[in-house]
């Protein structure tokens, strides 16, 4: 795995994936959907990848949003195509079968918010702020913005956020729920990690039926309910189900392979 922009590390099984254009407080161009596009069907594909972590580089900002040297002179018709792009990118984090988390590490911003709300959830440094400062340019969020700050967050927080452009620290945003956690910033990957290896060691299958059942709630072509039936019948059908029930029984650990 070689990217242009981002830096790729698996480490047994959790892959850091660091946007890296530090000296842009790692805006979102062209290359880096570019990137993210091949490292999801990578994502995706490879078994050897469990869990994901997405951050930034440098200690300033997770992703200081959309590169706004990239927006002069598009037409209607380019804005909705950048739109398109950027929220089928996202829609395939958030529908990532493997948990896909985001290490908030300074600036969330525009596109960074939206990237970091596309993930499954959230850790923050003390030092992230978010915001959806679109309104400041004449423009609205357009990578899934508007639809996930208002799941996450509630709909009047959301509105304000969006409707006035301010950023809200990490303490705020742990208070709003946006975040899960607030760590110093040197502890962001430790916290991370330690959650990801526990999540690593539950039957993966399992794993991806929660994502796919918890996001039907969002979905309007679907019934979570009977998505959730659907998903829990299906696990009977798995090994992991055998081995983890046989295992309860047999008072010893659980040895899950991912069929
Ligand atoms: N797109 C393109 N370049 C960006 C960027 C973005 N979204 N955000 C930051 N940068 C660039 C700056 O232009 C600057 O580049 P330069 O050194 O070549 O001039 C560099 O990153 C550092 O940013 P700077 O603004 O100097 O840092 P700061 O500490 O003074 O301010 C922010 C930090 C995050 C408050 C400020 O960069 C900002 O407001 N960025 C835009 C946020 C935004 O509107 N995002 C939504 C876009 S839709």
């Amino acid at each position: 795995m070689s990217y242009t922009t981002l830096l790729a590390e698996n480490n047994q099984g959790i892959l850091l994936v660091t946007i890296n254009r530090p000296d842009k407080l790692n805006a979102l161009n062209k290359d880096v959907f570019n990137d993210l596009d091949e490292l999801l069907k990578e994502v995706y594909s490879n078994s050897q990848i469990q869990s994901v972590i997405i951050t930034g580089a440098g200690s300033k900002a997770f992703v200081a949003g959309a590169d706004i040297t990239e927006f002069g002179n598009l037409t209607i018709e380019e804005g909705m195509q950048l739109a398109k792009r950027g929220q089928a990118i996202f829609d395939r984090i958030e529908n990532s079968p493997k948990p896909i988390i985001a290490c908030v590490n300074g600036f969330a911003l525009g596109g960074g918010c939206e990237l970091a709300m596309a993930c499954h959830f959230r850790i923050a440094s003390e030092n992230a702020k978010f915001g959806q400062p679109e309104v400041n340019l004449g423009l609205i969020p357009g990578y899934g913005g508007t639809q996930r700050l208002a799941q996450l967050i509630g709909k009047g927080r959301a509105i304000e956020l969006l409707i006035s452009g301010s950023m809200i620290d990490a303490a705020t945003a742990h208070q709003y729920g946006l975040v899960n956690y607030v760590v110093p910033q040197e502890e962001l990957l430790n916290k991370a990690t330690t959650i990801l290896q526990n999540i690593n060691s539950k039957a993966p299958l399992a794993v991806a039926a929660c994502i796919k059942a918890a996001n039907a709630v969002w979905n309007e072509t679907q019934n979570g309910y009977q998505e959730e039936i659907n998903l829990f019948g299906n696990c009977f059908a798995t090994e992991d189900m055998k081995e983890g029930t046989s295992a309860f029984l047999q008072k010893r650990k659980a040895n899950f392979i991912g069929k």
